[in-house]
């Protein structure tokens, strides 16, 4: 059975004391559970969240690294940078970058070589637009994206993956795709993950992301193929937040 894991996209929100609350509700709330939970903030914030979460079992996650190593790059913050101050996961390929930054396959592969070589697991976006859905051409897009990546990756780093399938219709509009049509896709990208990896396509955890919240998470979860979900809205509530951590552990 694939490993459960929640991960919050706080997005750019956040401040020094309103993040001292929410990470302390959502230590206490998650304490208890088995399912891996990361909490993904904005720069700034890392050092702070990171040690909040000291002692916990959550871990820490940044929403996006530089494509370069190191040097002159005004503003980029490198893998080895997020992985000294305690991070774990780091955002890859969120199709907000992807729209407004305009990062291409190639950037996104790139961030990911760059987030594995420094230990990072990336957490791998990808979705179609609705134009793309209503042309009928949603798993083409999405098996797109994850063979630009997985192209340039060899099996061992194929299989340190976590992948995230976000419509991007879905995804601030509070509109969830159904848990069916979810599953569909999360179907196909298991199979391409089998492909390419073999059985050990069943032990990686494939999230759900789009407006999942304390509602609609356990119908989604209830779906073989959705191991876990890409919270960004719901995760600004530790309540919401922990119940969808809690329906994710099958509790
Ligand atoms: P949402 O965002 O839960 O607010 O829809 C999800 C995401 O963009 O990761």
């Amino acid at each position: 059975m694939a490993r459960k894991l929640v991960a919050a996209n706080w997005k750019m929100n956040g401040s020094v004391s309103g993040n001292a609350e929410l990470a302390a509700r959502v230590v206490e709330g998650v304490a208890s559970l088995a399912s891996e939970v990361v909490l993904c903030v904005p720069f700034p914030y890392l050092v702070q969240v990171g040690s909040l979460l000291e002692h916990s079992r959550i871990g820490l996650g940044a929403q996006d690294l530089s494509e370069h190593e190191a040097g002159a790059y005004t503003g980029e913050v490198s893998a080895a940078m997020l992985k000294d101050v305690g991070c774990s996961h780091v955002v890859v390929g969120h199709s907000e970058r992807r729209k407004y930054h305009g990062e291409s396959d190639a950037v996104v592969l790139a961030k990911v070589r760059r987030a594995q070589a420094a230990g990072l697991v990336p957490i791998v976006c990808v979705g179609e637009s609705r134009e793309q859905r209503e042309a009928g051409d949603t798993e083409r897009v999405v098996l797109g994206q994850l063979e630009a990546v997985f192209g340039g990756l060899d099996d061992a780093a194929a299989r340190r993956l976590v992948l995230a399938y976000e419509p991007i219709w879905a995804i601030g509009t509070g509109l969830a795709a159904t848990p069916e049509m979810a599953q569909a896709v999360h179907a196909s990208i298991r199979g391409a993950l089998r492909a390419r990896v073999g059985d050990e396509a069943d032990d990686l955890p494939l999230l759900y992301g789009g407006s999942v919240n304390a509602d609609n998470a356990q119908a989604l979860f209830a779906m073989p193929d959705i191991d876990g979900a890409l919270v960004g809205g719901a995760s600004l509530d530790a309540e919401a937040f922990v119940s969808i951590c809690i329906a994710v552990s099958g509790r």
